[in-house]
């Protein structure tokens, strides 16, 4: 072997080594998404008129349940809004439910219930959210959210998730296959359904609040994380409405949200296990404006006022930080700022 040779691959095995020890393509800066696109299953999405449930579960204040209000108000199309706006980064969400055959999602809040003292204890496994989530009252084709308070324990929070969304059909009930926004709706058994509101089929979303637990994961950016190492050095930015814990739920729920409408019954839009799918708000963890990196949310909008971060303008002049979500007409994570 010559010389030259065994120096081509002394050169060759470096470029290997350093190839194979440097940082994974997600660990790079800036964050660039996995090149796999978002497969639709053929199955269930939630379309058109979608009305949403809400259980606040444990002590929330008016003005934290505000914040939430108005974050699924802006949701629907609204070009008064300024831009970038929470109307304009749904758009991501329709622009699936459209390629897919479906009509627009129209979020609207249905219901409210409350459960200020916690009626099944602080601790909660994931039946007892089920059982909360029927009790929200949600609807055929809705989605019941159960939001638990700072004190309350869910098994798995922290350690597994921020929150998760679920599918709940019961196609044993008469009520299961009546359709009752069909004007030949008859009588009988059809019409006894529609009138009783049945529950027969919907998506539910439990997010806690992490504040007390774990902020530096499921309130991350507006704390400092979790897991602490050279690129996880940033300081924490401010919360766009001055509350840690709900400004971090506004982001997991938006999140679940667009899961439960685009995959509600684990046949719609995702990539790799149906177990462990990637949904439309997962394919750009920790990204929420452009030149993000692992342990940096990305250049965000600044509220001079009240030195809140933040992404996208809401009603009534609110602000929020939403997860950037995987657009399929540019097949790249959609930044709004
Ligand atoms: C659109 O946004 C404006 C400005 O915040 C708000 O006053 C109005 O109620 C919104 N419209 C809808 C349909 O939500």
């Amino acid at each position: 072997m010559s010389n030259n040779i065994k120096s081509t691959i002394a050169i060759l095995l470096l470029a290997l080594t350093i190839h194979t020890t440097y940082p994974s393509p997600t660990m790079a800066s800036p964050y660039n998404p996995p090149a796999t696109r978002l497969r639709y299953h053929s199955g269930e999405m939630l379309d058109g008129d979608i009305p949403i449930s809400i259980l606040w579960y444990g002590g929330f204040t008016s003005l934290q349940k505000s914040i939430i209000h108005d974050f699924i108000l802006s949701i629907v199309p609204n070009k008064t809004l300024p831009t970038p706006s929470v109307s304009q980064w749904w758009q991501t969400v329709d622009g699936f439910l459209l390629k897919a055959g479906k009509s627009r999602a129209h979020l609207r809040l249905a219901k409210e219930t409350t459960d200020v003292a916690c009626s099944i204890g602080r601790t909660l496994g994931n039946n007892d959210i089920r059982m909360l989530a029927r009790r929200t009252g949600a609807r055929k084709g809705g989605i019941g959210v159960v939001l638990t308070a700072v004190d309350v324990i869910v098994d798995g929070f922290c350690m597994r998730n921020c929150g998760f969304h679920r599918g709940q059909k019961d196609t044993t009930s008469p009520c299961y296959a009546v359709d009752c926004t069909s004007d030949v709706v008859s009588l009988g058994i059809a019409s006894r359904c529609c009138e009783s509101d049945a529950t027969t089929s919907y998506a539910y979303i439990w997010v806690g609040n992490s504040e007390a637990q774990c902020p530096g994961k499921c309130a991350w950016p507006f704390h400092q994380p979790e897991y602490m190492g050279p690129r996880y050095d940033t300081p924490p930015v401010g919360a766009p409405n001055g509350d840690v814990g709900m400004d971090g739920m506004v982001i997991n729920l938006g999140k679940l949200l667009a899961g439960a409408v685009t995959n509600p019954f684990g046949n719609g839009l995702f990539q790799g296990e149906k177990m462990a799918p990637v949904e439309v708000g997962d394919v750009c963890p920790g990204v929420f404006g452009k030149d993000a990196y692992p342990g940096y949310a990305g250049d965000l909008l600044l509220d001079g006022r009240t030195g809140g971060c933040y992404n996208a303008h809401g009603v009534d002049g609110r602000k929020y930080l939403v997860p950037v979500m995987f657009d399929h007409h540019s097949g790249s994570c959609l930044m709004l700022v």
